[in-house]
């Protein structure tokens, strides 16, 4: 029995209250607890559930999908630690998270395809084809390889096992090759996906002569391991330096899929994202901000925004002239996408040309001068919406 068995649902809050229970159970990891949560749930279905039917059906289909995750997790032996001690050596996410992630359409209909694959995965072995088993995620880093990786395992309803192997390969050496065995074999005990995050660290040190021996035994584990992975769970390989792999590994995998940095379109979706539910921002800057982080990667982008938001709240100020105060501190070009960041600090914060010009690192008179072409601009209602910007800082989000 667990403890939320003597609370009733059947009150005008009573779905809050299931929500807020079950999150409770599962945050503790008790499966058993929240499977048990979910068959009351479906029985005595909460007051404020609209379609009580497929209410009933969703709950249903989730706890099916949860009992292999739920076998792995918690029945199907150990999980492997760092020789006798307690440290295990691969992480275990029960229940991943990649909500949001934003891709190039590409890279968004390969990994579709692989969730397809799995979907009908019985008429591709009918067919003698089978769906891919390893994945090869590569692209700079920040553009959301790893978050992909939980995308997929949420997808699939799968737990998300982790291990960085650039971490195994630095502070296991000697030990690393049998380590990257037994979490191979762990995985391959029931349905999950394993991420091997930071895969090029196993092509790295190949010109440490001292490691050499130790990196070929990785190697060829891995590379035996990637021949005959079993379909029932999807190996998946992020690396920020496919250059570095050996070709005879990249091809070993089934499937290769490349990151590149988010174009305008993602960059306005990842805004669009992370402006939801937030007080509204000015539609003019987020165009601004859309323009001016070209270059700028997801993972940069969302850690300005973090930036931004948190200073909003200790200033007792809005998003938008924080968002436009960050944007200025980080201009490089002299476009006219800077005369018109000149002219919205001026008409919507209120900021003077000197301020700007602070706060920018410009002189005043070239503020003034923006200022000017921008209102030119407007007035001769020809908005240029093409940006100029050059490639900005890559250091956004670290002030
Ligand atoms: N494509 C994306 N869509 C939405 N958010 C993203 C995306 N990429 C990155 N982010 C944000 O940045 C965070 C870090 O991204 P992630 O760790 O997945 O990048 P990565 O490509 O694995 O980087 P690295 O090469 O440094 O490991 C994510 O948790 C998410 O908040
Ligand atoms: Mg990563």
């Amino acid at each position: 029995m667990t403890a939320t068995s003597s609370r009733s649902y059947h009150s005008p809050d009573g779905l809050e209250r299931a929500v807020i229970d079950l999150v409770r159970v599962g945050a503790r990891g008790h499966g058993g607890g929240v499977k048990q949560l979910a068959s009351r749930l479906m029985r005595s279905v909460p007051t404020g559930v609209q379609d009580v039917e497929s209410f009933r059906d969703a709950l249903h289909a989730a706890v099916a999908a949860a009992l292999d995750a739920t076998e792995l997790r918690y029945a199907s032996g150990s999980v492997p630690t760092e020789g006798d001690s307690a440290r295990p050596l691969v992480d275990i996410d029960p229940m991943p998270d990649g909500e949001g992630l934003v891709l190039d359409g590409q890279a968004m209909a390969a990994l579709g395809e692989v969730l397809m694959e799995r979907d009908r995965a019985e008429d591709l072995r009918r067919a003698g084809a089978g769906p891919s088993r390893t994945v090869l995620l590569s692209g700079p880093p920040g553009v959301g390889k790893t978050m992909a990786a939980r995308w997929l395992a949420q997808s699939l309803r799968l737990p998300l096992l982790s291990l960085d192997l650039s971490s195994v390969v630095s502070s296991y050496l000697g030990t690393s090759g049998r380590n990257i065995k037994s979490v191979l074999d762990y995985a391959k005990s029931g349905p999950c996906v394993l991420l091997l995050d930071e895969f090029d660290a196993i092509a790295k040190r190949r010109d440490d002569d001292s490691d050499i021996g130790e990196l070929k035994r990785i190697v060829n584990v891995i590379l035996v391991e990637l021949d005959r992975w079993p379909d029932t769970s999807l190996l998946v390989a992020a690396t920020n330096h496919p250059h570095l792999l050996d070709t005879a590994v990249e091809r070993r995998f089934d499937r290769s899929i490349t990151f590149s940095l988010p174009a305008r379109e993602q960059r306005r979706t990842i805004l669009d994202h992370l402006s939801t539910g937030v007080d509204p921002i000015d539609a003019a800057v987020l165009d601004l901000a859309v323009e001016l982080t070209e270059g700028v990667s997801s993972s940069d982008l969302t850690r300005v925004w973090s930036l931004v938001h948190r200073r909003s709240i200790l200033n007792g100020s809005t998003i938008t002239a924080e968002l436009v105060k960050e944007l200025g501190r980080h201009i490089r070009d002299s476009g006219s996408s800077r005369d018109r960041l000149f002219l919205t600090m001026r008409d919507t914060l209120g900021m003077s040309n000197r301020q700007i010009a602070a706060l920018v690192g410009v002189s005043h008179p070239t503020v003034a001068a923006g200022v000017k072409r921008a209102e030119g601009v407007l007035d001769g209602k020809h908005t240029d919406r093409r940006s100029s910007a050059a490639p900005a800082s890559r250091q956004w989000g670290s002030a």
